[in-house]
């Protein structure tokens, strides 16, 4: 059985060059909303930067063995609530249940060591995938905002829906 695991890790230490790769991947990033902020860029300093804006957040590494394969964040803390993020960059490794479980332990993370109440995210009416797997966790819909989002797909850019879903601490 495949072994991942997870490893909260300083932004500053993340491996940009994989990074980059990643957001400028048109598959990967099919359903990722920041992607018409990031298709074009083509420097280490660029990524950071992006990603510098989310310097209050909690990053998580996900790796097999020692190769790091995506990332998770939490973000956005504000009066017990923060928003969650994934992103599994090395494709090989879509699913194979690894989103699902690391979706289940940087929640848990978030309610028993931040002491976080509500945990929010967003992502693509069209991502089956991601909303599964959030579901599958714990998650529930809170919202569907029609109309609300441009993503990549199958090489031309779309208007979809975002989803808003919620975990609540019980
Ligand atoms: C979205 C993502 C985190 C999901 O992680 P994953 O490890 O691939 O997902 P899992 O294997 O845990 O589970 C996904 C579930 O969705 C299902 N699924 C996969 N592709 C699907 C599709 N195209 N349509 C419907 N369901 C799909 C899987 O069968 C699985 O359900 P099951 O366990 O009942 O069989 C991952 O694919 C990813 O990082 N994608 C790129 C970046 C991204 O979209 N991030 C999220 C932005 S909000």
């Amino acid at each position: 059985m495949l072994q991942y695991s997870l490893r909260q890790i300083d932004l500053d230490s993340f491996d940009f060059e994989k990074i980059l790769i990643w957001i400028t991947d048109p598959e990967a990033m099919q359903f990722v909303g920041f992607y018409k902020h990031t298709h074009q860029f083509t420097t280490l300093d660029q990524a950071r930067d992006f990603f510098s804006q989310l310097k209050d957040g909690v990053f998580f590494g996900i790796y097999v063995e020692d190769n790091l394969i995506g990332w998770s964040a939490l973000s956005r803390f504000e009066n017990q609530t923060c928003e969650f993020g994934i992103f599994i960059g090395e494709k090989e490794y879509w699913g194979q249940g690894i989103g699902t479980s690391i979706t289940k332990q940087v929640c848990r993370h978030a309610f028993k060591k931040l002491n976080i109440k509500k945990i929010f995210l967003t992502t693509a009416g069209k991502n089956l995938a991601g909303q599964k797997c959030y579901t599958k966790a714990g998650f529930q819909v809170e919202a569907v905002i029609p109309g609300d989002r441009t993503i990549f797909l199958n090489g031309a850019w779309h208007t979809d829906s975002t989803i808003r879903m919620a975990f609540v601490r019980l």
